[in-house]
């Protein structure tokens, strides 16, 4: 069942359109034209199809892979281990990638997608990440592009999930805590 919990609005559908735009800008100003995006699944999925139609306008054509991992844990807090739940199926030796997620947090979940990403032999791993909480690092890795630095709330809506619920919002909200 669907929770009944009340969201508040910190970043508006408008606000969130046109910060995706400014981040492709300054993804097609940093990157050659061929590289591959990967997107980390569930989470980064609306973010992943929004940047990818802002990086055509910014005249970048990446190709697309998909990796989604899960991190086991509570429906608010990750339990730190991370399992490939369907790996991408693009060769990555030589490759120039573009990870993608909807949040940084701890750093685990995309530390883990880098390494493994390294130990396969990609040439260079960049990351982008549509929220970025700044104060919960557990692991030294930061993002090269970042869509809006986050408030420590737990937040919802635009692919971020409660309990797989939330996800289609189409703006971010934090969940207010149950009374
Ligand atoms: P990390 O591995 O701790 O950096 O956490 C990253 C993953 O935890 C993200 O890909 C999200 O799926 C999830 N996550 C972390 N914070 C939030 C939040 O506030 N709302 C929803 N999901 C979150
Ligand atoms: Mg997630």
């Amino acid at each position: 069942m669907r929770p009944e919990r009340k969201i508040k609005s910190i970043f508006t559908a408008s606000e969130i359109q046109k910060r995706v735009e400014t981040v492709a800008k300054e993804i097609s100003d940093a990157m050659s034209g061929d590289f591959l995006l990967i997107s980390i699944l569930k989470g980064s999925f609306v973010f992943s199809a929004d940047l990818i139609r802002s990086l055509h306008s910014a005249g970048v054509g990446p190709q697309i892979d998909f990796l989604a991992l899960a991190s086991y844990g509570s429906a608010t807090e990750s339990s730190g281990h991370v399992e490939i739940t369907r790996d991408i199926t693009d060769q990555v030796e030589g490759r120039d990638i573009l990870l993608v997620d909807d949040i940084l947090e701890s750093g685990r979940t995309l530390s883990f997608a880098k390494d493994m990403l390294v130990d396969r032999g990609a040439q260079s791993v960049k990351i982008c990440v549509f929220l970025d909480k700044q104060g919960k690092r557990k692991v030294d890795i930061e993002a090269d592009f970042v869509g809006f630095v986050c408030p420590d709330l737990f937040v919802v809506g635009y692919g971020l999930d409660y309990a797989h619920y939330f996800r289609e919002l189409p703006f971010v909200g934090a969940l207010e805590s149950e009374k």
